[in-house]
């Protein structure tokens, strides 16, 4: 037996069928801005957007969101199956970690800032950030909810992540502590934002444009 040649191909239909791949080009930007050269920031990109695509993969279960509709194509468990679905992401979470680690190895001159850059993606994603997030969404989903929490779930399940990717990028260079300060109040704003309009277009945008079911 060989490795699964029919995993990777779920793993592509649920990447590349779309999206704004907004986290991977603030990432890139953020890297550019502080002179950094996209051969070296492009592998943490696209393993931000295999983060950002398993958590999609896993958001749309039946068990969680359940649906049926992701990036205006049917969702990885309608096509494929709850169960490749599961596996799916759990392969394109994994190998976000291999391509990221692999990138670091090859940058060896460079490599403390790697781990940094790692260590924010990995905490982001994780209790610490978006798991958090989501388990937040999930136990408020039947009941009225404070202004508090609802702002906890968007830092958390959203903000997270958009934050790691532009303080992931900042942190591959040798940047001052007051630049960090700075992109994380603007990656904690952004990131807030864009779950408060994600919110809102659930109810004013159409299907057409969004690519998922609303309401
Ligand atoms: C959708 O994220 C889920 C949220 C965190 C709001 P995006 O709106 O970035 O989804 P894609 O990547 O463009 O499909
Ligand atoms: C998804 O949030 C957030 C994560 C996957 C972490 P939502 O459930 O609000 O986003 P959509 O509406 O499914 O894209
Ligand atoms: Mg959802």
């Amino acid at each position: 037996l060989s490795y699964s040649k029919q995993i990777i191909d779920i793993m592509r239909y649920s990447i590349f069928t779309g999206g704004k791949r907004l986290r991977p080009v603030l990432l890139i930007s953020a890297h550019h801005m502080v002179g950094g050269d996209i051969d070296e920031s492009l592998p943490l990109a696209c393993a931000i957007e295999m983060i950002h695509t398993y958590s999609l993969v896993h958001d749309d279960l039946p068990a969680m969101d359940d649906d049926d509709y992701r990036r205006g194509k049917p969702t990885t468990h309608i096509k494929f199956g709850e169960d490749m679905a599961i596996l799916a992401g759990d392969a394109l979470l994994n190998m976000a970690y291999e391509i990221m680690i692999e990138n670091a190895c090859e940058h060896s001159s460079n490599i403390h800032n790697h781990m940094r850059a790692i260590n924010i993606i990995a905490k982001s994603s994780g209790v610490k950030g978006m798991i958090s997030g989501q388990v937040a969404d999930v136990a408020h989903q039947d009941e009225s909810i404070q202004a508090e929490a609802v702002e906890f779930i968007h830092n958390y399940k959203t903000g997270a992540l958009i934050n790691a990717s532009v303080l992931s990028g900042i942190l591959l260079e040798d940047v001052d502590d007051s630049l960090i300060e700075a992109i994380d109040i603007y990656g904690k704003n952004i990131g807030l934002a864009f779950q408060i309009t994600d919110d809102i277009l659930d109810i004013t945008g159409s299907f057409e444009d969004l690519g998922k079911r609303i309401g």
